[in-house]
C-alpha cells in the first residue's frame, strides 16, 4: 500500500503534519514571523520529554533585521548563508551537555526531541523550518554569553517557503527535487 499525502509518500497513514513537513531552502523575503509564533515554537520544545526531566536544552532566537539574527547569520557556513538571507528568524539550539560538572549522556537525544516538537508546532502554524549543523559553534560561543555546560548544536531557520524568481536557481532546483527516504524494511531491524 502506498499513500501519497500532500508532500510525503508513505506506506502507512501518518499525521498530516508529519506527512507534509519538509525542509525548504527558498524562503519568502517579505514574510515576518510574529513574536507569539516564535514563543509558541519554544513552548512546544519546552514540553518535549527528556531523561530524568532534566530538559538539557537552550535556545537563542533572532528575528531578521536584528543584531542577534546578524550574529547567528554570520556564523553560518557559506552554502547556508546563500539561502538564509530571506528567512524570518534563526534559532540556535544548545545542548546542556554538562550538569553539575557531570556529563549528561542524553543531552543531544533530548535536544533532538525538543527540535522535533518545535518543527511540528511550526508546521501547524503554517511555517517551515530547516535545521542546520553547517555553522561555526565556536563563533556563537564567542558572540553570545552562554551558561556553563551549554554547547551550540544546531541552527534552525524559520520562515515560509517561496519559489520567487529572486531566489537563486540552484536553491529553487534543490527545493523542487525528489524527496527520498530509506524503505521501512531497511530500517525495521526487528518486528514480530
Ligand atoms: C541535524 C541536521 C543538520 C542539518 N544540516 C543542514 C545544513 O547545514 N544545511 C542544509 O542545507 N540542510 C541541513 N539539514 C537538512 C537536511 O539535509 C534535511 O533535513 C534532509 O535532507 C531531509 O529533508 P527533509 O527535512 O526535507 O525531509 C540538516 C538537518 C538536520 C536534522
Amino acid at each position: 500500500m502506498t499513500i501519497i499525502t500532500q508532500r510525503n509518500t508513505t506506506t502507512s497513514p501518518i499525521h498530516e503534519l508529519l506527512g507534509n513537513r519538509w525542509s525548504p531552502r527558498g524562503f519568502a523575503a517579505d514574510h515576518v514571523v510574529g513574536e507569539e509564533e516564535l514563543r509558541s515554537l519554544i513552548e512546544a520544545a519546552r514540553w518535549a520529554p527528556s531523561a530524568f526531566n532534566k530538559q538539557p536544552w537552550g535556545f537563542i532566537v533572532g528575528r531578521r533585521g536584528t543584531e542577534t539574527f546578524g550574529k547567528i547569520f554570520d556564523s553560518l557556513a557559506e552554502f547556508n548563508q546563500l539561502w538564509n538571507r530571506n528567512v524570518s528568524a534563526l534559532i540556535v539550539t544548545l545542548a546542556r551537555t554538562e550538569i553539575d560538572g557531570e556529563p549528561f549522556a542524553t543531552a543531544h537525544y533530548d535536544l533532538g526531541q525538543a527540535a522535533a516538537h518545535l518543527s511540528f508546532q511550526a508546521e501547524s502554524l503554517g511555517l517551515n523550518v530547516h535545521q542546520m549543523t553547517g555553522f561555526d559553534a565556536d563563533a556563537i560561543a564567542e558572540r553570545f554569553p552562554l551558561p556553563a555546560g551549554y554547547q551550540p548544536y544546531t541552527v534552525i531557520a524559520v520562515g515560509v517557503h517561496s519559489t520567487d524568481e529572486s531566489i537563486p536557481e540552484k536553491i529553487r532546483d534543490r527545493d523542487s527535487g525528489p524527496r527520498e527516504r530509506q524503505g521501512v524494511d531497511d530500517i525495521l531491524l526487528g518486528f514480530e
